[in-house]
């Protein structure tokens, strides 16, 4: 399980995070939303080794992560998936794929099947570059990308952002399928309300920089979170 206790990040003297606290558990998605520059990528930064936090704790399975690097925390089991997607754009989808090898020894530098069979384009497109993929088909790259590591962490960032409804569907059952493999954490940044409302186990909301909400579905009223994240 991955926790996070009370964290605090600033970009130089402007403080960001005011201490916030969540916990996401394998086979579980975690939902963490809010309106524009309330600080969730900052957040996953955070987690993911991007960008230093200034206080607080990260735990994973009860270690703790310190201020690590994006490299390290690759290696300890954290896969993000930026916001804007971040796919090379003159590389392959092949050289794109291989650049998740970087946590993992050379030994197990191959693409798995599984991620075809997640995302069967990537297989037809493999010597496409990047940069010639539709925004869709970047997203799912990028997921793929992320998911080389077999990681037990995985950080979305608003992956439905500028994407087209079918391919959004095809997202949202992804991120189920690897939900229901049970040992992959989930963290879902995401603003479109419905899709995250379908999908995830339990809520975060975030307003400028502290959780303002968060609760179980079945237990969180969504129209209480909805105006949590519509101010
Ligand atoms: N590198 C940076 N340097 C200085 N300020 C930054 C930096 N990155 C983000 N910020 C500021 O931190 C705040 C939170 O930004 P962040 O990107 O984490 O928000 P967000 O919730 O992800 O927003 P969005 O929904 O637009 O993606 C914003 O005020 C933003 O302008
Ligand atoms: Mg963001």
């Amino acid at each position: 399980m991955l926790s996070v206790d009370n964290l605090t990040l600033h970009y130089g003297q402007s403080q960001i995070l005011h201490g916030i606290s969540l916990t996401a558990e394998p086979g579980k998605v975690t939902a963490v939303t809010g309106t524009n520059g309330v600080g969730k990528t900052s957040l996953l930064k955070a987690i993911a080794g991007r960008h230093p936090y200034s206080g607080g704790t990260i735990t994973l399975d009860g270690q703790p992560l310190k201020h690590l690097s994006a490299y390290q925390a690759g290696r300890a089991g954290i896969a993000y998936v930026p916001q804007g997607r971040e796919v090379f754009p003159l590389m392959t989808v092949q050289e794109n794929l291989e650049t998740g090898f970087a946590c993992l020894p050379r030994s197990e530098h191959k693409v798995p099947e599984h991620i075809f069979e997640l995302f069967p384009i990537l297989k037809d497109f493999l010597h496409r570059r990047g940069g010639d993929l539709s925004g869709g088909q970047q997203q799912q790259l990028a997921i793929a990308r992320a998911l080389i590591s077999r990681p037990r962490v995985l950080l979305l960032d608003e992956p439905t952002e500028g994407i087209q409804p079918n391919i959004i569907q095809q997202i949202g059952r992804v991120i189920s399928q690897l939900r229901a493999q049970g040992d992959m954490a989930i963290i879902l940044v995401e603003q479109y309300f419905d899709f995250m409302w379908e999908l995830a186990d339990s809520f975060v909301a975030v307003q400028r920089g502290a959780v303002s909400m968060a609760g179980r579905a079945g237990e969180i009223d969504r129209d209480a979170l909805l105006a949590k994240v519509s101010i």
